[in-house]
């Protein structure tokens, strides 16, 4: 079958790491099914396998993609959950299983015609939803619930801090917090993404780094090393810093004073649950919020789309349908 795959691994130069061929068909071990997938999405976890930051060059060949909805064997139409773990070694949420991994780590991902997951993987995905649209919530915008709803502590009429507006993460923040009824300010390096993040509802936009009117609730950080100082000085006291990610660098300087002085908490968040995934199909349903999509590319046009995550120039969410 056709599959977008890590034939190797390569720090500095990610797109030569990424193929597109054949791979065998999956044949799936007891208790996991077959699905076949409409719509696969990417994230940038897919660039930082290709880096060999979140895959070893021993687990290669590896197909990629960690998000997708498709169809089971018996015609239902699927979102898939990307976390496999066990529930019960994680105290009743398998993202805190120390055993668990995301699609395409441990397991073959989604870029492929087919794929085997865990039967609890399987969520139903819903007729208001297209197969692109459902394709974009397991990671990025589930990762933007969690921290929002679950980790954020923030209620509507809130204000709360987005950084780096374009992400697949933070497109999804600012929709996601818009329709719970939270102010939303956003940050981006690009005048163009400011525009567009006003576009999907943000209040107020800012120069990545640039003053704020005043204090924010809480901040969605996936920014990481270029964005954590800035987001710690932007948070009232007894507000919340929620990081998911580092995609400017992973080794960030704080002044510590504003951690314990202004009695700011710094939670790290991690995807989310097969109940919050269900929760953010919910959301969507009765809110009319949907995920927003850059690009829909096909499968064999996976480096088009790999490219542009790593220029950093996309808006929202790129789609690959095999
Ligand atoms: N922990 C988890 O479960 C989880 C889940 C999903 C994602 N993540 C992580 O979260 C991060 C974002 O993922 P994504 O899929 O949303 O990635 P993405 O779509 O590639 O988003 C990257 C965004 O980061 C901003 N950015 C990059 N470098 C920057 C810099 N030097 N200074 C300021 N902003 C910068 C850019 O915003 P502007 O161009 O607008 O400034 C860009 O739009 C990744 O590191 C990913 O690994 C973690």
């Amino acid at each position: 079958m056709l599959a977008a795959y890590a034939a190797r691994v390569d720090a500095d130069d990610p797109l030569s790491a990424l193929e597109v061929g054949e791979r065998p068909e999956p044949t799936p071990p007891d208790g996991w099914v077959t699905v076949t997938v409409k719509a696969g999405s990417l994230n940038h976890h897919d660039v930082w396998a290709l880096r060999g930051v979140a895959l070893t060059a021993e687990q290669t060949p590896m197909i990629l993609g960690g998000d997708a909805a498709g169809v089971d064997a018996d015609g239902n139409e699927v979102v898939v959950h990307s976390v496999i773990g066990d529930p019960d070694a994680g105290g009743g949420d398998e993202t805190y299983d120390p055993r668990r991994s995301l699609l395409s780590e441990k397991y073959d991902g989604t870029f492929a015609e087919r794929l085997v997951v865990p039967r609890r993987n399987l969520l139903p995905k819903p007729k208001e939803l297209s197969f692109e649209e459902a394709a974009c919530l397991p990671t990025a915008w589930l990762t933007a619930y969690k921290m929002l709803f679950s980790r954020s502590g923030t209620r509507p009429g809130d204000t709360v801090l987005v950084q780096g507006a374009g992400g697949g993460v933070a497109t999804a923040a600012i929709v996601l917090a818009r329709a719970a009824g939270l102010r939303v300010w956003a940050t981006s390096r690009s005048e163009d993404k400011r525009k567009a993040a006003l576009d999907l509802g943000a209040a107020d936009v800012f120069e990545a780094g640039g003053r704020l009117p005043g204090k924010v609730d809480a901040v969605i950080d996936s920014v990481g090393e270029a964005t954590l100082d800035h987001s710690l000085r932007s948070c009232r006291p007894g507000g919340r810093v929620v990081l998911c990610g580092a995609t400017s660098g992973r080794k960030a300087s704080v002044e510590l004073a504003r951690v314990f002085f202004a009695q700011v908490d710094v939670l790290g968040s991690t995807m989310g649950n097969r109940r919050e995934l269900q929760g953010l199909i919910d959301f969507l349903v009765t809110t009319g919020a949907r995920p927003v999509i850059d690009t829909v590319l096909p499968l064999t046009q996976a480096h088009d789309g790999f490219a542009k995550m790593v220029e950093g120039s996309l808006f929202g969410k790129v789609v690959l349908t095999p």
